[in-house]
């Protein structure tokens, strides 16, 4: 952890989520075409999958892409779908050696067999670390994991009566990971476009202006410090009635 032997110790999110946006428009600044965007993208999720383990985050979840993202340009979609296989290829390696553990979530049975395979076999190859788990939601949509939970749950035979939210939380895609403590937004937009809708419940949002391959270590930090002024009460009062929460919140 980045901290000398003076700080009092920090507290960091278990899981921290990311929604990378930005791309495109870091690209367009510069005149080059979006493809150039997104590699600038993977540069900079590589860099931050670095800094989250080193901040002994445990769980850092990314939406590489969205269930939506096939609306796209037909040659900027297979433009992402290569760029995941030859990143997968080129930094799976040094992910395995930093002692990352690779886990995908999302309908996979849309994607090609290549991309399947590339995620699969990450993630297989990956599957004994410890030190971070890498989510990669691709072909994701948060209203898509419900739907897939309900119907697995029906699967298992599981009777409506007996569905509560404990139940249905075994079925959910992420259902290995706590909720996300905290997500990130890049890129200016204030939404959340579909991401981890049930496992966001009671997250803390941060929102930057900064375009996802800007995003660093120091962005990071950023967003880590927000976190660490919010005052996280999960519905209840007591920290008001103690007196020590703004006078206002929601
Ligand atoms: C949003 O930026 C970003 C994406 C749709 C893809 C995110 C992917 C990466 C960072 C690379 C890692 C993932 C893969 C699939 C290799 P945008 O294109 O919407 O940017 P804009 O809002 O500026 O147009």
């Amino acid at each position: 952890m980045l901290m000398d032997a003076t700080s009092p110790p920090a507290r960091v999110p278990r899981h921290v989520a990311i929604v990378m946006d930005g791309n495109g428009r870091w690209a367009n600044k510069r005149f080059m075409p979006r493809g150039i965007g997104h590699k600038a993208g993977v540069d900079a999720l590589v860099k931050v999958v670095q800094a989250a383990a080193d901040r002994d985050i445990e769980f850092l979840t990314v939406f590489a892409f969205s269930s939506e993202n096939w609306k796209r340009p037909e040659d900027e979609v297979s433009g992402l779908m290569s760029l995941l296989v030859v990143a997968l290829a080129k930094h799976l390696l040094k992910l395995q050696a930093d002692g990352v553990r690779i886990r995908v979530v999302g309908d996979l049975t849309k994607v090609s067999d290549k991309v399947r395979h590339a995620l699969l076999d990450a993630q297989a190859n990956t599957v004994d670390n410890t030190r971070l788990t890498l989510t990669v939601a691709f072909n994701y949509g948060g209203r898509w994991d419900i739907v897939q939970a309900c119907q697995q749950a029906m699967l298992a035979g599981i009777e409506g009566d007996q569905l509560d939210e404990v139940t249905l939380s075994r079925f959910m895609a992420m259902s290995y990971a706590p909720d996300p403590d905290l997500f990130i937004r890049t890129g200016g937009e204030v939404r959340l476009s579909n991401f981890l809708l049930w496992q966001s419940a009671y997250t803390e949002l941060c929102f930057t202006d900064c375009l996802w391959p800007d995003f660093d270590g120091a962005e990071l930090d950023k967003a880590l410090a927000d976190f660490v002024m919010r005052e996280r009460r999960f519905g209840d009062v007591a920290a008001l009635d103690a007196g020590t929460a703004p006078a206002v919140s929601a």
